[in-house]
Protein backbone atom coordinates (compact mmCIF):
# COMPACT_ATOMS: atom_id res chain seq x y z
CA UNK A 1 0.00 0.00 0.00
CA UNK A 2 1.29 3.75 -0.76
CA UNK A 3 0.45 5.91 1.87
CA UNK A 4 0.28 9.77 1.22
CA UNK A 5 0.51 11.28 4.72
CA UNK A 6 -0.52 14.76 5.68
CA UNK A 7 0.72 16.70 8.61
CA UNK A 8 3.39 14.37 9.05
CA UNK A 9 5.64 16.76 10.39
CA UNK A 10 3.55 17.72 13.60
CA UNK A 11 3.41 16.07 16.62
CA UNK A 12 1.24 12.57 15.98
CA UNK A 13 1.58 12.41 12.46
CA UNK A 14 5.37 12.48 12.63
CA UNK A 15 5.47 9.09 15.51
CA UNK A 16 3.02 7.20 13.01
CA UNK A 17 5.34 8.04 10.64
CA UNK A 18 8.53 6.90 12.50
CA UNK A 19 6.95 4.09 14.04
CA UNK A 20 5.84 2.78 10.61
CA UNK A 21 9.01 2.93 8.79
CA UNK A 22 10.67 1.43 11.83
CA UNK A 23 8.58 -1.27 11.50
CA UNK A 24 6.45 -1.04 14.76
CA UNK A 25 3.01 -1.69 13.52
CA UNK A 26 2.83 -5.33 12.75
CA UNK A 27 1.17 -6.30 10.17
CA UNK A 28 1.54 -3.50 7.67
CA UNK A 29 0.82 -3.82 4.14
CA UNK A 30 2.58 0.33 3.80
CA UNK A 31 5.62 -0.25 0.88
CA UNK A 32 5.61 3.65 0.56
CA UNK A 33 5.08 6.82 2.63
CA UNK A 34 4.41 10.20 1.32
CA UNK A 35 3.89 13.40 3.90
CA UNK A 36 2.53 16.27 2.62
CA UNK A 37 2.93 19.03 5.01
CA UNK A 38 2.95 22.73 5.30
CA UNK A 39 5.23 23.48 7.85
CA UNK A 40 3.23 25.65 9.57
CA UNK A 41 4.57 26.74 13.35
CA UNK A 42 3.56 23.36 14.51
CA UNK A 43 5.13 21.13 11.69
CA UNK A 44 8.88 20.94 11.75
CA UNK A 45 11.33 18.24 9.63
CA UNK A 46 13.03 17.40 12.30
CA UNK A 47 10.57 15.30 13.67
CA UNK A 48 11.37 12.41 10.65
CA UNK A 49 15.28 12.92 10.71
CA UNK A 50 14.99 9.59 12.50
CA UNK A 51 13.38 7.91 9.57
CA UNK A 52 14.48 10.58 6.82
CA UNK A 53 17.27 8.02 5.25
CA UNK A 54 14.51 5.38 4.59
CA UNK A 55 13.95 5.29 0.50
CA UNK A 56 10.27 4.60 1.30
CA UNK A 57 9.98 7.97 2.52
CA UNK A 58 8.88 10.88 0.32
CA UNK A 59 8.72 14.67 2.18
CA UNK A 60 6.44 17.03 0.15
CA UNK A 61 6.13 20.33 1.46
CA UNK A 62 3.06 22.13 0.48
CA UNK A 63 -0.38 22.77 1.37
CA UNK A 64 -3.54 20.70 1.67
CA UNK A 65 -5.76 23.31 0.61
CA UNK A 66 -3.47 23.62 -2.83
CA UNK A 67 -5.93 21.49 -5.31
CA UNK A 68 -3.05 20.83 -7.99
CA UNK A 69 -0.93 19.33 -5.90
CA UNK A 70 -3.07 17.28 -3.84
CA UNK A 71 -4.55 16.00 -7.35
CA UNK A 72 -1.12 14.65 -8.67
CA UNK A 73 -0.36 13.29 -5.01
CA UNK A 74 -3.70 11.73 -4.37
CA UNK A 75 -3.23 9.82 -7.62
CA UNK A 76 0.01 8.24 -7.06
CA UNK A 77 -1.16 6.50 -3.45
CA UNK A 78 -3.81 3.93 -2.59
CA UNK A 79 -4.47 5.45 0.66
CA UNK A 80 -4.48 8.61 2.59
CA UNK A 81 -4.21 9.16 6.77
CA UNK A 82 -5.24 12.44 7.36
CA UNK A 83 -3.59 14.34 10.48
CA UNK A 84 -3.18 17.63 9.29
CA UNK A 85 -4.87 20.97 10.42
CA UNK A 86 -4.65 23.73 12.52
CA UNK A 87 -5.23 21.97 15.98
CA UNK A 88 -4.62 24.67 19.23
CA UNK A 89 -7.44 25.42 20.55
CA UNK A 90 -6.16 28.91 22.36
CA UNK A 91 -5.25 29.67 18.77
CA UNK A 92 -8.76 29.47 17.49
CA UNK A 93 -10.18 31.46 19.89
CA UNK A 94 -7.89 34.20 19.14
CA UNK A 95 -8.35 33.58 15.37
CA UNK A 96 -10.84 30.70 13.69
CA UNK A 97 -9.82 31.58 10.14
CA UNK A 98 -6.96 29.45 9.65
CA UNK A 99 -9.19 26.91 11.28
CA UNK A 100 -11.84 26.75 8.78
CA UNK A 101 -9.66 26.68 5.81
CA UNK A 102 -7.09 24.29 6.75
CA UNK A 103 -9.12 21.71 8.89
CA UNK A 104 -12.72 22.32 6.48
CA UNK A 105 -11.48 23.67 3.30
CA UNK A 106 -8.20 21.57 3.28
CA UNK A 107 -9.99 18.44 4.18
CA UNK A 108 -12.88 18.97 1.19
CA UNK A 109 -10.07 19.15 -0.97
CA UNK A 110 -8.46 16.14 -0.02
CA UNK A 111 -11.66 14.38 -0.17
CA UNK A 112 -12.64 15.47 -3.62
CA UNK A 113 -8.79 14.09 -4.96
CA UNK A 114 -10.00 11.11 -3.20
CA UNK A 115 -13.22 10.28 -4.37
CA UNK A 116 -11.54 11.49 -8.35
CA UNK A 117 -8.95 8.56 -7.77
CA UNK A 118 -10.82 6.47 -6.22
CA UNK A 119 -8.75 6.09 -3.35
CA UNK A 120 -9.01 2.78 -1.30
CA UNK A 121 -9.28 4.09 1.81
CA UNK A 122 -9.04 7.42 3.45
CA UNK A 123 -8.35 7.79 6.95
CA UNK A 124 -9.45 11.01 9.05
CA UNK A 125 -7.69 11.61 12.38
CA UNK A 126 -10.53 13.48 14.28
CA UNK A 127 -10.45 14.13 18.38
CA UNK A 128 -13.11 13.84 21.26
CA UNK A 129 -13.29 17.36 21.30
CA UNK A 130 -16.48 17.30 18.17
CA UNK A 131 -18.79 15.49 20.94
CA UNK A 132 -18.49 18.57 23.26
CA UNK A 133 -18.29 18.47 27.01
CA UNK A 134 -20.34 15.58 29.12
CA UNK A 135 -20.85 15.41 33.33
CA UNK A 136 -21.14 11.93 33.57
CA UNK A 137 -20.50 8.69 31.53
CA UNK A 138 -18.65 7.87 28.26
CA UNK A 139 -19.22 9.17 24.83
CA UNK A 140 -19.77 6.47 22.36
CA UNK A 141 -19.51 7.09 18.61
CA UNK A 142 -23.29 7.38 17.71
CA UNK A 143 -23.04 10.71 20.36
CA UNK A 144 -24.41 13.72 18.77
CA UNK A 145 -21.74 16.43 17.98
CA UNK A 146 -21.32 19.16 19.83
CA UNK A 147 -18.54 21.41 19.50
CA UNK A 148 -17.74 24.18 21.45
CA UNK A 149 -14.25 25.66 20.71
CA UNK A 150 -14.04 26.99 16.81
CA UNK A 151 -11.21 24.20 16.63
CA UNK A 152 -13.59 21.54 17.59
CA UNK A 153 -16.68 22.77 15.27
CA UNK A 154 -13.99 23.39 12.26
CA UNK A 155 -13.02 19.26 13.24
CA UNK A 156 -17.13 18.68 13.51
CA UNK A 157 -17.07 20.11 9.81
CA UNK A 158 -14.20 17.64 8.75
CA UNK A 159 -15.29 14.84 10.06
CA UNK A 160 -19.06 15.35 8.84
CA UNK A 161 -17.29 16.14 5.44
CA UNK A 162 -15.73 12.91 5.38
CA UNK A 163 -18.49 10.80 6.22
CA UNK A 164 -20.84 12.26 3.32
CA UNK A 165 -17.97 11.66 1.43
CA UNK A 166 -18.15 8.01 2.05
CA UNK A 167 -22.58 7.97 1.45
CA UNK A 168 -22.69 9.82 -1.44
CA UNK A 169 -19.42 8.98 -3.28
CA UNK A 170 -18.50 5.61 -2.02
CA UNK A 171 -15.42 6.70 -0.90
CA UNK A 172 -13.77 4.09 1.82
CA UNK A 173 -13.61 6.54 4.27
CA UNK A 174 -12.84 5.63 8.48
CA UNK A 175 -12.81 8.22 11.03
CA UNK A 176 -11.03 8.22 14.57
CA UNK A 177 -11.95 10.28 17.40
CA UNK A 178 -9.32 10.65 19.79
CA UNK A 179 -8.74 11.85 23.78
CA UNK A 180 -5.96 13.93 24.78
CA UNK A 181 -2.50 13.05 23.15
CA UNK A 182 0.73 13.47 25.19
CA UNK A 183 4.48 12.54 24.18
CA UNK A 184 7.62 13.54 22.98
CA UNK A 185 8.10 16.02 19.96
CA UNK A 186 4.72 17.67 20.51
CA UNK A 187 4.86 21.08 20.16
CA UNK A 188 5.81 23.50 23.67
CA UNK A 189 2.40 25.18 23.71
CA UNK A 190 0.41 22.51 24.79
CA UNK A 191 0.06 21.84 28.48
CA UNK A 192 2.16 18.83 28.73
CA UNK A 193 5.49 20.29 27.37
CA UNK A 194 4.55 23.85 28.19
CA UNK A 195 4.67 23.28 31.66
CA UNK A 196 8.07 21.08 31.83
CA UNK A 197 9.73 23.34 29.84
CA UNK A 198 8.86 26.00 31.90
CA UNK A 199 9.54 24.25 35.03
CA UNK A 200 12.98 22.85 33.28
CA UNK A 201 13.21 26.57 33.38
CA UNK A 202 13.07 27.26 36.98
CA UNK A 203 9.65 29.18 35.60
CA UNK A 204 6.35 29.29 36.27
CA UNK A 205 2.82 27.74 34.87
CA UNK A 206 -0.28 28.90 34.11
CA UNK A 207 -3.62 26.96 35.24
CA UNK A 208 -6.89 27.56 33.91
CA UNK A 209 -9.70 28.59 36.25
CA UNK A 210 -10.44 26.11 39.30
CA UNK A 211 -7.90 23.48 37.66
CA UNK A 212 -11.32 21.12 37.90
CA UNK A 213 -11.55 20.42 34.19
CA UNK A 214 -11.36 16.65 33.29
CA UNK A 215 -9.08 14.93 30.34
CA UNK A 216 -8.28 11.87 29.21
CA UNK A 217 -4.65 11.50 28.64
CA UNK A 218 -3.43 9.21 26.28
CA UNK A 219 0.50 8.24 25.00
CA UNK A 220 1.00 9.37 21.56
CA UNK A 221 1.75 5.62 20.67
CA UNK A 222 -1.31 4.22 21.50
CA UNK A 223 -3.05 6.95 19.47
CA UNK A 224 -0.88 5.90 16.42
CA UNK A 225 -1.48 1.60 17.24
CA UNK A 226 -5.31 2.49 17.00
CA UNK A 227 -5.14 4.55 13.62
CA UNK A 228 -3.40 1.92 12.01
CA UNK A 229 -5.53 -1.00 13.40
CA UNK A 230 -8.49 1.41 11.71
CA UNK A 231 -6.32 2.05 8.30
CA UNK A 232 -5.82 -2.02 8.25
CA UNK A 233 -9.06 -3.46 9.86
CA UNK A 234 -11.19 -0.57 10.38
CA UNK A 235 -15.07 -1.15 8.34
CA UNK A 236 -15.74 1.60 5.70
CA UNK A 237 -18.15 4.65 6.72
CA UNK A 238 -17.07 3.42 10.48
CA UNK A 239 -15.75 6.08 13.14
CA UNK A 240 -13.92 4.74 16.06
CA UNK A 241 -13.27 6.21 19.21
CA UNK A 242 -9.94 5.95 20.50
CA UNK A 243 -8.40 6.80 24.23
CA UNK A 244 -8.73 4.53 27.30
CA UNK A 245 -5.74 6.52 28.99
CA UNK A 246 -5.87 8.46 32.09
CA UNK A 247 -8.86 10.81 33.19
CA UNK A 248 -7.56 13.07 35.83
CA UNK A 249 -8.31 16.91 36.40
CA UNK A 250 -5.96 19.89 35.33
CA UNK A 251 -4.99 20.44 38.74
CA UNK A 252 -4.11 16.53 38.83
CA UNK A 253 -2.32 16.80 36.03
CA UNK A 254 0.10 19.64 37.43
CA UNK A 255 0.67 17.93 40.47
CA UNK A 256 2.28 14.67 38.89
CA UNK A 257 4.09 17.29 36.30
CA UNK A 258 5.05 19.62 39.80
CA UNK A 259 6.43 15.75 41.03
CA UNK A 260 8.35 14.58 38.06
CA UNK A 261 10.15 18.25 38.10
CA UNK A 262 10.90 18.22 41.71
CA UNK A 263 9.25 21.86 42.02
CA UNK A 264 6.27 22.95 44.12
CA UNK A 265 2.62 24.67 44.06
CA UNK A 266 4.53 28.16 44.24
CA UNK A 267 5.50 27.86 40.33
CA UNK A 268 2.00 27.43 39.93
CA UNK A 269 0.10 30.55 39.09
CA UNK A 270 -3.94 30.39 38.51
CA UNK A 271 -5.32 32.72 35.65
CA UNK A 272 -8.56 33.27 33.92
CA UNK A 273 -10.26 30.17 32.53
CA UNK A 274 -10.34 29.75 28.64
CA UNK A 275 -13.59 31.30 26.72
CA UNK A 276 -15.89 27.97 26.71
CA UNK A 277 -13.76 25.56 28.58
CA UNK A 278 -15.12 22.14 28.02
CA UNK A 279 -15.64 20.57 31.75
CA UNK A 280 -14.80 17.06 30.95
CA UNK A 281 -14.19 14.20 28.12
CA UNK A 282 -14.86 10.76 28.38
CA UNK A 283 -14.69 8.48 25.88
CA UNK A 284 -16.27 4.67 25.51
CA UNK A 285 -13.81 2.26 23.58
CA UNK A 286 -15.69 -0.64 23.42
CA UNK A 287 -16.22 -0.30 19.80
CA UNK A 288 -12.48 0.05 18.57
CA UNK A 289 -11.85 -2.43 21.56
CA UNK A 290 -14.09 -5.56 20.51
CA UNK A 291 -13.67 -5.24 16.70
CA UNK A 292 -9.94 -4.28 16.05
CA UNK A 293 -8.30 -5.69 19.47
CA UNK A 294 -7.18 -2.04 20.16
CA UNK A 295 -6.06 -1.64 24.15
CA UNK A 296 -3.73 1.59 25.46
CA UNK A 297 -0.62 -0.03 26.73
CA UNK A 298 1.09 2.55 28.26
CA UNK A 299 0.61 3.48 31.71
CA UNK A 300 0.27 6.72 32.62
CA UNK A 301 2.95 6.80 35.20
CA UNK A 302 5.61 5.39 32.30
CA UNK A 303 4.32 7.22 29.79
CA UNK A 304 4.45 10.74 31.61
CA UNK A 305 7.78 9.82 33.28
CA UNK A 306 9.18 8.89 29.67
CA UNK A 307 7.84 12.12 28.22
CA UNK A 308 9.46 14.15 30.79
CA UNK A 309 13.43 12.59 30.52
CA UNK A 310 12.46 12.95 26.65
CA UNK A 311 12.26 17.09 26.86
CA UNK A 312 15.02 17.12 29.49
CA UNK A 313 17.42 15.49 26.82
CA UNK A 314 16.26 17.52 23.67
CA UNK A 315 15.91 20.96 24.63
CA UNK A 316 17.90 21.27 21.91
CA UNK A 317 14.43 20.30 19.91
CA UNK A 318 12.00 22.46 22.12
CA UNK A 319 14.08 25.87 22.64
CA UNK A 320 14.11 27.39 19.27
CA UNK A 321 9.89 25.81 18.82
CA UNK A 322 9.13 28.01 22.45
CA UNK A 323 11.20 31.06 21.13
CA UNK A 324 9.38 31.13 17.83
CA UNK A 325 5.64 31.02 19.39
CA UNK A 326 6.99 33.78 22.07
CA UNK A 327 7.82 35.95 19.13
CA UNK A 328 5.05 35.08 17.21
CA UNK A 329 2.35 36.19 19.91
CA UNK A 330 4.87 39.27 21.50
N1 LIG B 1 -2.87 16.57 19.97
C1 LIG B 1 -3.92 15.91 20.41
O1 LIG B 1 -4.07 15.70 21.64
C2 LIG B 1 -4.96 15.38 19.45
C3 LIG B 1 -5.98 14.56 19.94
C4 LIG B 1 -6.93 14.05 19.04
C5 LIG B 1 -6.83 14.34 17.70
N2 LIG B 1 -5.84 15.15 17.25
C6 LIG B 1 -5.78 15.43 15.80
O2 LIG B 1 -4.58 14.84 15.33
C7 LIG B 1 -4.06 15.58 14.22
C8 LIG B 1 -2.62 15.94 14.46
O3 LIG B 1 -2.52 16.71 15.65
P1 LIG B 1 -1.11 17.15 16.25
O4 LIG B 1 -1.28 17.32 17.71
O5 LIG B 1 -0.03 16.27 15.72
O6 LIG B 1 -0.98 18.60 15.59
P2 LIG B 1 0.32 19.45 15.19
O7 LIG B 1 -0.14 20.86 15.26
O8 LIG B 1 1.50 19.02 16.01
O9 LIG B 1 0.61 19.01 13.69
C9 LIG B 1 -0.16 19.45 12.61
C10 LIG B 1 0.67 19.28 11.35
O10 LIG B 1 -0.14 19.65 10.23
C11 LIG B 1 0.61 20.50 9.38
N3 LIG B 1 -0.30 21.41 8.68
C12 LIG B 1 -1.07 22.39 9.22
N4 LIG B 1 -1.78 23.03 8.25
C13 LIG B 1 -1.45 22.40 7.08
C14 LIG B 1 -1.86 22.59 5.73
N5 LIG B 1 -2.74 23.55 5.39
N6 LIG B 1 -1.35 21.78 4.79
C15 LIG B 1 -0.45 20.80 5.11
N7 LIG B 1 -0.02 20.60 6.38
C16 LIG B 1 -0.51 21.38 7.34
C17 LIG B 1 1.55 21.26 10.32
O11 LIG B 1 2.67 21.80 9.64
C18 LIG B 1 1.92 20.16 11.31
O12 LIG B 1 3.02 19.41 10.87
C19 LIG B 1 -4.99 16.79 14.05
O13 LIG B 1 -5.91 16.50 13.02
C20 LIG B 1 -5.70 16.89 15.40
O14 LIG B 1 -6.97 17.47 15.26
C21 LIG B 1 -4.91 15.69 18.09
Amino acid sequence: MRLLVTGGAGFIGSHYVRTLLSGGFQPSSVSAVTVLDKLTYSGNRANLDPVAADPRLTFVQGDICDTALVDELVAGHDAVVHFAAESHVDRSIASAAPFVVTNVLGTQTLLDAAARHRIGRFLHVSTDEVYGSIETGSWTEDWPLAPNSPYAASKAGSDLLALAFHRTHGLDVVVTRCSNNYGPYQFPEKVIPLFVSNLLDGGTVPLYGDGGNVRDWLHVHDHCVGIHLALEKGRAGQVYNIGGGTEMTNKELTGELLAALGAGWDRVVPVTDRKGHDRRYSLDITKISEELGYAPSIPFARGLADTVQWYRDNRAWWEPLRERARLESA
